[in-house]
């Protein structure tokens, strides 16, 4: 436990009655601020290390904001100053940086008999010994140096050697120390960046909303984070550490349990799981808990691992070039099964991106049927060396669409096969195929693979929200000649409907009656509808904010680019698409069958939220998102993804965001709980 520092007023019942900085002496300024750095760097801890905060968090925001004030007035730049958790300057790119002393790897395996192994040689040795066994956390192992007490550099572990310094990153990261008040002066440590589980979908829901590819495991989505270069992105993420091991010190330290009690009480956050057993049969029955506990921790681990607690004995024990003798990571059987790939078929999506897919015999995968598995793209497919017959390690990772990992043996007598090349015309509409970086898409506007898609995204829920086209109806209307674009729906005749197989006059009625419902949605919820690459449900309203249909389909990149959230590819995605004549021909169908209306609160509507800006973060009970957006829009105010001067509300959910919520206190902004939000808000519109 980190002691509170003493004599620092901004810890305990912090008085927050500041004076203005323009009145304040350089000195006095510097002081203020160096206590406010300490009192934050102290409340961190509390908060996102030890979970036990002392101060609320508005008090805990109006520090923040003290501190920011001070720092820009008097120019008061310190790098490992707690704002920079909230995100410093973009770098052009990540500096390779050497570790300390080499990062070494694991001997491992899933056998019991190799860790009894393990432990006998141990035993030969060094007689008899205790060891500490821990999880084997899934996520990215990282190296953190401390000098004098301060953060000087996090570096990723690279080839072992030397790494790349992702420190701006890191500082993001809230449970990471900053300064160590009682630090040694060199203190080098080791551990793991995750995302926990609950994180990691909040983060991929939120992308599938933008209109952004989703992540596909917890651990890919770490990785991209920590080695982005715009910190204030990672800041956006939920990025946390577990720290077990000191790499180097020039404090004394005689065993695992000092080193992990010394992290503790400097105040790093260490996993609670970690035991000490004094013999092998201890490291079994370990494993066997954690295995039965894996689903329920909120973060991945693939096995357990353990050392030697005696340094002394780890001494003499040594290491390999790659490995301590003194450690050994006992794996968890994967969640992967072997079998071989009957055929590779390819599949078109609503974009028109196509995507290899292996069909394969079907295995069980720890609980699981698996009979198909993703192979992304052609680039992908080459690098494994995946073809028709092949024997293949698919792995099921963090509960999404499993994959292909590896190819573990060639077909028997399939050597002359030339291997999987992507089709040069659609399998679904012989058109033409373009090439886009490592993804390949059908051109055709009107392919009936992209058409059920787009049909099926037009209806859904968050788009026209048009009940019972799924899929199979989707694919009905297209096979049965009823719909060639998707602005034919509007065209559907009800006689023609009837006599669909399986269809009757009630379900001919009810699909006219909810199209007919679906007229007058607003601009957003139509370009939403409209299914263009990368814009989700946010894009579209900000799109929709920003210009009237007419206009934005003739609008230049640059013009789109000055939206909210719109980047160069979002703008290029757009424009390909409006230029696109069949794409053209049916939004100016749909527009006239829909006759969308602009209420995104640009001042055309008359509701009763006219001119209100809205930002949510976390999710208010009993609706989703994109409800609550769409009727607060219809009734004229604007709902927008990131907090500015011009919000007037920040609605906090449940499980919010840090993000918006400085940004709330650094531009003003009111924040509203979903009881203040229902009262303020909601109830004015009925
Ligand atoms: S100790 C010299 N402990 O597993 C010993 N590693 O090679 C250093 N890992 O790259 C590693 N959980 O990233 C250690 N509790 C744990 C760990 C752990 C995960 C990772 C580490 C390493 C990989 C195995």
């Amino acid at each position: 436990m980190v002691e509170e520092p003493d004599d620092n007023p901004y810890v305990q019942t912090p008085d927050t009655s500041f004076d203005p900085v323009e009145r304040m002496e350089e000195r006095a300024a510097r002081k203020q601020a160096e206590r406010l750095r300490e009192a934050i760097g102290y409340h961190d801890y509390r908060y996102y290390v030890a979970n036990d905060p002392v101060i609320a968090d508005r008090t805990y925001d109006t520090l923040f904001d003290r501190l920011q004030e001070l720092e820009a007035a008097f120019d008061l730049d310190d790098e490992n100053s707690p704002t920079r958790r909230v995100g410093g300057e973009p770098l052009d790119e990540l500096e390779t940086v050497e570790h300390v002393a080499p990062m070494l790897s694991l001997q491992s395996s899933g056998d019991p008999e190799e860790i009894r192994e393990f432990d006998r040689r141990i035993r030969e040795a060094v007689g008899e010994v205790n060891y500490s066994v821990e999880p084997k956390f899934d996520g990215l192992s990282i190296e953190v140096v401390y000098e004098d007490g301060v953060f000087v550099r996090a570096v990723t572990r690279g080839d072992g050697e030397k790494g790349d310094d992702v420190s701006a990153s890191l500082r993001t990261v809230g449970s990471v120390p900053l300064r160590l008040p009682d630090g040694p002066d060199l203190l080098a440590v080791r551990g793991e960046v995750y995302m926990p589980r609950s994180g990691f979908q909040d983060l991929n829901e939120r992308r599938i909303e933008r209109g952004d590819d989703p992540f596909a495991n917890p651990r890919n989505a770490a990785a991209g984070t920590i080695r982005l270069l715009d910190p204030e992105t990672v800041a956006s993420r939920p990025l946390e550490v577990y720290f077990y091991d000191v790499i180097e010190t020039s404090a004394t330290l005689r065993s695992q349990t000092t080193a992990v009690d010394l992290l503790r009480d400097l105040g790093f956050r260490v996993d609670d799981e970690t035991a000490v057993v004094d013999d092998i049969e201890g490291i079994l029955d370990y494993r066997d808990r954690l295995m039965d506990e894996r689903a329920d921790l909120e973060y991945e681990i693939d096995g357990v691992v353990a050392k030697v607690v005696d340094f002394a004995a780890r001494e003499r024990l040594g290491s390999t070039a790659r490995h301590p003798r003194w450690a050994f990571a006992y794996k968890f059987p994967a969640r992967t099964g072997e079998t071989t790939v009957e055929r590779i078929v390819v599949q078109v999506g609503r974009t028109g991106k196509l995507t290899p897919v292996a069909l394969l015999d079907p295995v069980d995968v720890r609980g699981v049927t698996i009979s198909r598995a993703t192979l992304h793209n052609a680039t992908h497919v080459r690098e494994l060396g995946v073809r028709e017959g092949a024997t293949v390690r698919i792995e099921r990772a963090g509960d999404v669409i499993p994959e292909v990992v590896e190819v573990t043996g060639p077909a028997a007598g399939e050597s002359d096969d030339a291997g999987f090349a992507m089709p040069e015309t659609c399998p679904v509409c012989g058109g033409r195929v373009v090439e886009e970086g490592e993804y390949h898409f059908c051109a055709n506007a009107s392919c009936p693979a992209q058409l059920k898609r787009s049909i099926q995204h037009f209806c859904s829920r968050d788009a026209m929200d048009i009940q019972g086209v799924g899929e199979r109806t989707a694919e009905q209307l297209v096979d049965e000649g009823l719909v060639d674009s998707v602005a034919d729906l509007y065209d559907l005749d009800r006689a023609a409907l009837t006599e669909l197989s399986g269809w009757g006059e009630r379900s001919a009625d009810n699909l006219l009656a909810e199209l007919e419902a679906s007229e007058g949605a607003t601009l957003g919820t139509f370009l939403y509808a409209l299914g263009i690459r990368h814009v989700g449900t946010e894009r579209a309203r900000a799109l929709a904010a920003a210009f009237p249909l007419s206009r934005l389909m003739d609008a230049s990149a640059e013009a789109l680019r000055a939206v909210e959230d719109v980047g160069p590819e979002v703008a290029e995605a757009v424009t390909a698409f409006f230029q696109t004549p069949a794409n053209v021909e049916t939004v100016e169908r749909l527009a006239a069958a829909v006759a969308p209306e602009r209420r995104a609160g640009d001042g055309n509507g008359d509701g009763e939220l006219d001119g209100l800006t809205v930002v949510f973060t976390g999710s208010v009970p009993g609706y989703t998102r994109s409800e609550l957006s769409d009727l607060l829009e219809r009734h004229g105010a604007r709902v927008t993804s990131s907090v500015s001067g011009e919000t007037d509300y920040l609605v906090v959910g449940e499980n919010p965001g840090t993000r918006k919520r400085e940004r709330a206190a650094e531009n003003g902004v009111e924040t509203l709980d979903p009881e203040a939000f229902e009262k303020r808000v909601l109830s004015r519109i009925g």
